[in-house]
């Protein structure tokens, strides 16, 4: 008996000095963008560096093309911890929580390095904060996937030529309010049915990024492309608040270094080959580029638009402010 008793003893003693054992965790990570595009790319190496920080306790598996479904049911996924991460549009985030709009606001800077800033500064860091309120969802960081254009079926010379047309916009409210100002049919639809809806003629015109142009090939159907870069288009990586309140905080510290990186990288990329994607699509046959499409092209619309959001959030006047002093 005293034998068991000293046993008992020793195990529990043992227990309490024993720090809990680190567990090995695999994240999942959903994406609405195909695995050619730089974010996935990105996630695949995220893996490693997770493996490499954890010593290869932590990893990440990816899935792709909206696999998931789209990023709102992601974004519901994370809030029940059905899913532990997704990489998803700052646009998604609007419906939840307006200080994102903030970030769509058309014309906020004219060109991808500015674009950067902003998103590293600290003002879009704070809006970050909220998400957890707002989505159940923890925000690490931000990344983008490039400046926007407007690609059409038809020639476009002045803005009365886009008024009608069946734009497809993402799922955003401050998008729409972008495109119903200038007089467009905004048609919302995730990125995974653009190509078969411009094939199809469901729509005439849409707003897309150099990346996804090029991915996608959307210049088989639609042939005329403004050169507006009328707003930046920002990526926020996520983990659902549930999963992260059961990591230990070492293993916070090294999801958010990893993830971190990979941000960082992924923006870098964008700032660094934006220029060169729009002369890989200068070299398409059969699509034709108008440059340097400027905010007078779409009238007041820039002061027509701030002011209706400046209603919902603060943010529209501080990042003006903010992009004043680059
Ligand atoms: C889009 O909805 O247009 C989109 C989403 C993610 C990456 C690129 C484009």
């Amino acid at each position: 008996m005293a034998c068991l008793g000293s046993i008992v003893s020793f195990a529990l003693a043992l227990a309490v000095a024993t720090p809990a054992l680190a567990q090995d965790r695999e994240f999942r990570l959903g994406l609405i963008t195909p695995p050619v595009h730089v974010w996935n790319q990105e996630v695949a190496a995220l893996n490693d560096t997770l493996s490499e920080l954890s010593d290869g306790r932590l990893s990440v598996t990816a899935f792709p093309s909206g696999q998931l479904g789209s990023e709102s049911n992601m974004l519901q996924q994370m809030q029940t911890g059905a899913l532990d991460m997704a990489w998803l549009t700052t646009a998604e985030i609007t419906n939840r929580l307006p200080d994102m709009a903030a970030l769509h606001a058309p014309f906020l800077v004219d060109n991808i390095a500015d674009a950067a800033k902003v998103l590293r500064s600290d003002e879009a860091r704070e809006i970050l904060d909220a998400l957890p309120r707002a989505t159940g969802t923890v925000g690490i960081c931000y990344a983008m996937t490039g400046m926007r254009q407007l690609l059409t079926r038809e020639p476009v010379s002045s803005s009365d030529d886009l008024a009608g047309l069946r734009f497809r916009i993402t799922p955003a409210p401050p998008i729409r309010t972008f495109f119903e100002m200038f007089g467009a049919a905004p048609a919302p639809m995730p990125l995974t049915q653009v190509y078969d809806s411009l094939a199809n003629g469901q729509i005439d015109a849409i707003d897309m990024d150099h990346e996804s142009i090029i991915n996608f090939g959307y210049f088989d159907h639609a042939t005329n492309m403004m050169e507006t870069n009328h707003h930046l288009f920002g990526m926020v990586a996520l983990v659902s608040a549930r999963v992260w309140a059961q990591l230990s905080d070492e293993d916070q510290a090294i999801v958010r270094e990893a993830v971190q990186i990979h941000c960082d990288r992924t923006i870098d990329r964008f700032v660094a080959e934006e220029a060169s994607k729009l002369e890989r699509l200068k070299g398409v046959e059969g699509l034709t580029i108008t440059e340097d499409v400027g905010p007078e092209f779409f009238g007041d619309i820039v002061e027509r638009w701030d002011a209706e959001w400046a209603e919902q959030t603060p943010y529209v006047q501080r990042l003006r402010a903010l992009v004043d002093t680059f």
